[in-house]
């Protein structure tokens, strides 16, 4: 398996409700005081695809899963390689931090459109430096989402429980593919969490272009 990896980006991951969003502002809070150059980012985008994903995911607009896997691939293209997209970012030095990217559609996407197809649409994108998968149990990451006003197309707790298996698969096909990846139990206190992010991500290399 040849996979380019791209130095200085990081990926988090998790169940809808795991607590990736407040992971990624904690971490974008620290490299701040750190004073340390960086990007925090998010899928599905801003722009024009990722706000026609957010419209199927509210079920406002319909789509085939397919046509779903293919938005979330053509999302990620221009989220990589657009205009001070994560790439350019990168390469400029930053810390580019993901909340979410293709493992999301390994994970997700895999269960109506099977793993292989899923990994053919996102061939040839790059993989992070680091990958951290907040294992949030399912039943945890529910009682947060129900919390929330809107529901959305992934919420329930069957899907939920499939979509672990799924990162769980991704993770095991990136073996020996050199990506670093940190699986942390997402139901530890959040500062905790932080902290164990906050040494991984410290540890890796400064890039110098
Ligand atoms: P996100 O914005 O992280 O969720 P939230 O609104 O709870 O903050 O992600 C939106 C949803 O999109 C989430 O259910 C996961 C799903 N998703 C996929 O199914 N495939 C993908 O490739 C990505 C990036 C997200």
């Amino acid at each position: 398996m040849v996979l380019s990896i791209l130095q200085g980006f990081v990926v988090l991951e998790g169940l809808d409700g795991a607590g990736t969003t407040t992971q990624m502002r904690l971490l974008c809070e620290r490299l701040d005081r750190e004073g340390r150059a960086h990007a925090g980012t998010f899928e599905p985008t801003e722009g024009p695809v990722g706000r026609l994903i957010r419209s199927i995911l509210a079920r406002r607009v319909m789509a085939l899963p397919l046509t779903v896997a293919m938005l979330f691939a053509a999302d990620r293209h221009q989220h990589l390689a657009g205009p001070d997209g994560v790439i350019e970012r990168a390469n400029r030095g930053e810390l580019v931090v993901s909340d979410r990217y293709l493992f999301s559609s390994l994970a997700y996407q895999s269960i109506e459109c099977g793993f292989k197809r899923v990994l053919d649409l996102n061939e040839g994108f790059p993989l992070p430096e680091l990958l951290v998968f907040l294992d949030t149990p399912v039943a945890v990451s529910q009682a947060r989402l129900d919390r929330r006003t809107h529901r959305e197309l992934y919420d329930g707790a069957g899907f939920q429980a499939r979509v672990r298996e799924g990162y769980l698969q991704a993770i095991e096909h990136f073996e020996g593919s050199g990506m670093r990846v940190l699986v942390l139990d997402g139901n530890r206190p959040a500062d905790e969490i932080h902290e164990a992010v906050w040494t991984e991500t410290a540890r890796l290399p400064i890039h110098k272009v």
